[in-house]
């Protein structure tokens, strides 16, 4: 299904919506997630939390996102964190300088391209202001991160623009108290902040939004002695390589040098295996090697992980390969230590960075699972039933002869196990099709019948089947089904 038709779901579903829209100077680039939306993005990092984090046993922490000038100081962002910016001579209307290159004339140069490239393209193209028509100063460097000041003095500090500084900052201690050893993965879930100068198609482009970041501390000698690499050789990568997609083993890449080493490659692989069990459809998806401009500025080597959606190519992934440009740096502005030991080694180790968009990737999940089911007049969303806001609604056929007591007994007897929707009014069918839209895969239903044998009907969100069992039965029913994988 479309763009239009996932944001239409998400507005009338409580997946999500504009934040502050009864006000008129509600800013754009800020959305809310309703009741559907937060159960789904629970599930999602539960199962990020299963299929990387306890798979590979790394740490979790949750750091502050407000961060001193400092940290952003070393890390480079004060310096090097800008978008390029265009301002209108005439109605002094500021846009993206890549964007309206791109909108106007195809050109696509990206976005940390010299200042030059763009003054040129917007000169030799004679491209003007989509408002007025007016002529552009030249461009300009825009520093995205959004500035806070602290206490009665309001002291600089910034909103953090992504969430792993903290573990940058954190690793010697981490490492220390933690007994770590390298190769090690800290991951972060939290809210980065970016002041986007064209915020855009809802979850896709946002101003504050979440991130579940992955940092693997490694030494850099050891990229190819990776033992658990077993596990993971014959998983199938998808690897755009000039323009042609190639699929090939993760033990292939490595020997064929498209992934430069097993390190990598066998994160690649957690990723692709955690990606195909959320429900996007994997033979959309690829690994895109960046080209030197198109990487951040503390990335050595970086791939996309991109997935294809009726808006065109997304990337919900960023996986840079940062060597020790953070530590390194943060070590010689704080002063403090960052080296470790591996055995008898000392290192300062390097960073292979797995940074997920969470916002971006619930969208693609609902946009890969909604379906227009035209033969039964329905919208569904099926979701995997572990994703699933709603696991099963419980549904009295009728309220009078007793079914409500009997209804509200089943809710109360499964709601403290499973996500379960209570409804008890309006046409039975109509009852379904409204869980077939939240991605419910079961509904159960009381009927007279049910007051006589302690059976229901269990439907079946995806075939709409419906099998009569004993109440006694639900619950090893339900719990085999919304198991995670
Ligand atoms: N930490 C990488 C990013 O935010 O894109």
């Amino acid at each position: 299904m479309k763009y239009e038709n996932v944001i239409k779901l998400a507005l009338e579903r409580g997946f999500y919506f504009p934040s502050c829209e009864v006000y008129a100077d509600a800013q754009a680039g800020f959305w809310e997630y309703g009741p559907s939306g937060v159960g789904l993005k629970n599930k999602f990092l539960e199962l990020w939390r299963r299929e990387l984090i306890r798979r590979d046993g790394m740490l979790e922490i949750d750091g502050s996102q407000i961060m001193s000038k400092s940290v952003f100081e070393a890390s480079g962002h004060l310096g090097n964190f800008t978008d390029p910016i265009i301002r209108c001579k005439n109605c002094k209307g500021t846009f993206r300088a890549d964007r309206t290159i791109a909108e106007v004339s195809n050109i696509e140069i990206p976005e940390s391209a010299d200042l030059e490239e763009f003054d040129k393209a917007i000169n030799e193209n004679n491209i003007k202001c989509p408002k007025c028509k007016g002529s552009f100063e030249e461009t300009k460097k825009f520093n995205m991160m959004f500035k806070v000041g602290i206490g009665p003095e309001e002291e600089t500090a910034f909103l953090r623009p992504e969430t792993c500084q903290s573990i940058f900052v954190d690793f010697p201690r981490l490492f220390k108290i933690m007994r770590g050893k390298l190769p090690l993965g800290i991951a972060q879930v939290g809210k980065s902040f970016r002041n986007e100068i064209a915020p855009r198609q809802s979850l896709l482009r946002l101003r504050e939004f979440y991130q579940a970041e992955i940092e693997v501390f490694c030494n850099p000698k050891k990229l190819d002695d990776v033992e658990k690499f077993t596990q993971i050789q014959d998983t199938q990568l998808r690897i755009q390589i000039d323009n042609e997609l190639v699929t090939m083993t993760c033990k292939e890449s490595v020997e064929k040098n498209i992934i430069p080493n097993k390190f990598v490659a066998y994160y690649l692989g957690l990723l692709t295996e955690f990606y195909e069990k959320t429900g996007i459809d994997i033979t959309r998806s690829r690994f895109r090697k960046l080209g030197e401009k198109e990487k951040a500025f503390y990335a050595e080597v970086a791939f996309d992980f991109e997935v294809e959606t009726t808006i065109g190519w997304l990337e919900l992934v960023a996986c840079n390969y940062r060597s020790d440009y953070d530590l390194s740096s943060h070590a010689t502005k704080s002063k403090e230590k960052f080296e470790v030991m591996d055995n008898d080694e000392k290192v300062l180790p390097h960073v292979f960075e797995i940074s997920m968009g969470i916002d971006r990737s619930l969208y693609t999940i609902l946009e890969h699972n909604l379906k227009d089911d035209k033969e039964n007049e329905r919208t569904v969303l099926s979701l995997k039933p572990y994703l699933s806001p709603i696991h099963v609604g419980v549904l009295s056929l009728v309220k009078k002869d007793g079914l409500k007591e009997k209804t509200d007994e089943v809710y109360l007897q499964l709601k403290r196990k499973y996500d379960v929707f209570l409804d008890h009014s309006g046409a039975i069918g109509r009852r379904y099709r409204r869980l077939d839209e939240i991605g419910s895969p079961f509904a159960i239903t009381i009927d007279h019948q049910t007051l006589e044998d302690n059976t229901i009907t269990l439907r079946f969100r995806d075939s709409m089947d419906q099998k009569r069992m004993n109440i006694t039965d639900l619950n090893s029913v339900l719990s085999e089904y919304t198991a995670f994988p």
